[in-house]
């Protein structure tokens, strides 16, 4: 079995996979976004408190399978620094009491990998990564090659849902909360920029429109003073924006590359309105489109500890000495994910 273990941000999570089924034996999260709601984001600070305490509360419902530990999978970056850490002192000080591997994993992978979670693993892909600390298209030829093809050069999907609630005075996490609100909402009240509409970049931006969304919320006075309609529109408009801009790019990745599986993860994938759109889209350019079961779309151990079965069998093990454990990458396109 393999023990693994996320804390790049804001979701503690433990999970045990069964290394020849790949069965999830265990899981357990505990999400920290009561905690953020009323700073509107995540507090790196009060993140790393709050893993601290709820790491070792999970490990301790663990005890049955730790006798029978094979290695222990850890997300090592990216991801907030202090965060990341915690997550990664447990799973050291459990790899070396054991004297069993520990297995670092990128963050990005364990999201791709979220899709293999309850199918079978496919490849080659492309795959649309939206979360709340990245924006990317990913080609995957395999384990090993990871490809950014469009990266965002600002903020990222998830973020920008989360700043823009903000501002409509809405709570965090502003994904879920707009895309109800949004439900109600005329998406044609509010003609907001289309980022990099007119550019033959091939890359993702978010914080002109985020922009825009703040000029219209200052517009109407504030987000005090505006109504539950105003808000519903100002939603839904935002949304349809985000959806046309990364519609756009997907579009010119989908008319170069011959890749016919195209998958979306993180936790915006789960928002249904951008899941819709890409179904259209994927009929159009005969792709197959791969979504995440909605519970893996966030961050969780499970994609992390499937990512390691992988890893274990390729021995992609680390020394638990090693230092530059959570170095993050500079991240480009063309750059493999690490
Ligand atoms: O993948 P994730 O759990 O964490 C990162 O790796 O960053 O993604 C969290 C992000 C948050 O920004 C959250 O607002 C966004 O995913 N999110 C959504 C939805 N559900 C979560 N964004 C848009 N629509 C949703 N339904
Ligand atoms: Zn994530």
């Amino acid at each position: 079995m393999i023990l693994s273990i996320e804390s790049s941000c804001d979701d503690s999570s433990i999970a045990i996979t069964e290394i020849e089924s790949k069965k999830i034996l265990f899981h357990k999260k505990i999400s920290q976004e009561e905690e953020h709601s009323c700073y509107g984001g995540v507090v790196p600070e009060l993140a790393s408190r709050l893993h601290a305490v709820a790491l070792p509360k999970i490990l301790e419902e663990t005890k049955p399978f730790l006798d029978s530990l094979k290695a222990v999978a850890v997300t090592n970056q990216p991801g907030l620094g202090i965060t990341l850490l915690e997550g990664i002192a447990m799973a050291k000080t459990i790899a070396s009491l054991k004297d069993i591997p520990l297995i670092p994993v990128n963050h990005l992978k364990g999201h791709i990998y979220s899709l293999f979670i309850e199918k079978e693993t496919l490849f080659p892909l492309l795959v649309l990564l939206i979360s709340g600390g990245h924006t990317q298209i990913i080609k995957v030829l395999h384990f090993e090659h990871m490809e950014i093809l469009a990266t965002s050069i600002d903020d990222s999907v998830g973020e920008s849902f989360d700043k823009c609630a903000k501002m409509m005075g809405l709570g965090y996490p502003g994904g879920p909360l707009i895309e109800k609100l949004a439900q109600e909402g005329d998406e044609e009240r509010f003609d907001l920029p289309v980022p990099l509409r007119n550019s033959p970049l091939i890359a993702f931006s978010l914080s002109g429109l985020k922009n825009a969304v703040r000029l219209v919320v200052e517009k109407l006075g504030g987000a005090d003073k505006m109504t539950k309609q105003d808000k519903s529109d100002l939603a839904a408009s935002f949304q349809k924006a985000v959806k046309s801009h990364l519609l756009q790019k997907s579009k010119k990745i989908f008319e170069k590359e011959e890749i016919k599986d195209f998958a979306i993860v993180g936790g915006a994938s789960a928002n249904l309105y951008i899941r819709n759109a890409y179904e259209s889209l994927c009929r159009k350019y005969n792709k197959s489109l791969h979504v995440v079961p909605l519970e893996y779309c966030s961050d969780n151990a499970v994609m992390i500890g499937r990512y390691g079965v992988d890893a274990y069998h390729k021995k992609k093990f680390i020394s638990v000495d090693a230092i530059d454990i959570s170095r993050t990458k500079k991240q480009q396109n063309g750059t493999l994910l690490q």
